[in-house]
């Protein structure tokens, strides 16, 4: 097969895409959209907090959404007004809206699980749902979905969380079957622990064997794989993606 100059294309040699970005403003998603918006993409930014996420999209020069994609009247809206300013399905939707908590499964009446599902397994599968046929007609589109560690590995006290990762391992997995030959691509990324406000409400002592903040990851090296995944070139599929802190 003769050599394609285009499999070696650096992110800043890609020509603009449409981006929709959901938790975009705080953590992965934020430092996501900031290390993309420079390259010339068009960005359409959603979280639920209008005032963050309308900072950052002025920012950025990129559109703000604000949604629950928990919410299904929600993630109608939040399509229609993407579809609304890019003119089309986007080209890449990358999944970065995520809920975290801890706790022992045993006695948990807050049942976690119920928080953390819709937003992290029910909002990926419903937009990709919603607009896979369009991409697929089109023969071009990516979705990036932001898994985790605990999609793979098991720690204590993370039952819930941990089956919210596994399902979106597992809702990739099917994507990355059922889209072959289709020119649509989906892409699991799995940091580590990283440096984010999701960390914040989660006391240290709740959990003894968890790294330091400041061994994490930072945002923008996990970022830095979204990009990289967002901006291959057709016909080259970063499928999955695992990513952790050495120092
Ligand atoms: N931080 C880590 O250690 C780590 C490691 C592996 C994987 N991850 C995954 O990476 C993703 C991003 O996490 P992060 O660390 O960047 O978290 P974060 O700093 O807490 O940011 C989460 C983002 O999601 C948005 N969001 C949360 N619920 C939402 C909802 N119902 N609808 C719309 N937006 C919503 C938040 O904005 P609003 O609050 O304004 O809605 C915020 O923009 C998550 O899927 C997380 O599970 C994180």
């Amino acid at each position: 097969m003769p050599y394609r100059a285009d499999w070696c294309k650096t992110a800043e040699m890609v020509p603009p895409l449409s981006i929709l970005i959901t938790g975009a403003s705080a953590g992965i998603g934020a430092a996501t959209a900031t290390a993309l918006a420079p390259l010339g993409h068009r960005l359409v930014l959603c979280g639920r907090r209008p005032e963050p996420l309308q900072a950052l999209a002025d920012q950025l020069g990129a559109l703000a959404v604000p949604a629950d994609v928990a919410q299904p009247a929600d993630r109608a809206r939040l399509l229609e007004r993407t579809a609304a300013h890019l003119g089309d399905v986007p080209d890449v939707v990358i999944h970065a809206a995520g809920a975290f908590a801890l706790g022992p499964v045993a006695g948990d009446e807050a049942n976690l699980l119920e928080r953390l599902w819709p937003v992290n397994v029910q909002a990926p599968y419903a937009l990709a749902a919603a607009t896979l046929p369009a991409m697929i007609r089109r023969g071009s589109g990516r979705h990036i979905f932001i898994g985790s560690v605990a999609g793979r590995r098991c720690f204590p006290g993370n039952g819930a969380y941990s089956a919210t990762k596994f399902a979106l391992r597992g809702l990739w997995g099917v994507l990355d079957e059922e889209l072959r030959g289709t020119g649509v691509s989906a892409t699991l990324i799995e940091p580590a622990a990283t440096d984010t406000p999701l960390w914040d409400p989660i006391a240290r002592d709740a959990s003894p064997g968890l790294p330091e903040r400041r061994a994490m990851l930072r945002p923008e090296e996990v970022a830095a794989f979204v990009v990289f995944a967002a901006t291959r070139p057709a016909g080259v599929v970063p499928s999955l993606l695992t990513v952790r802190a050495e120092r």
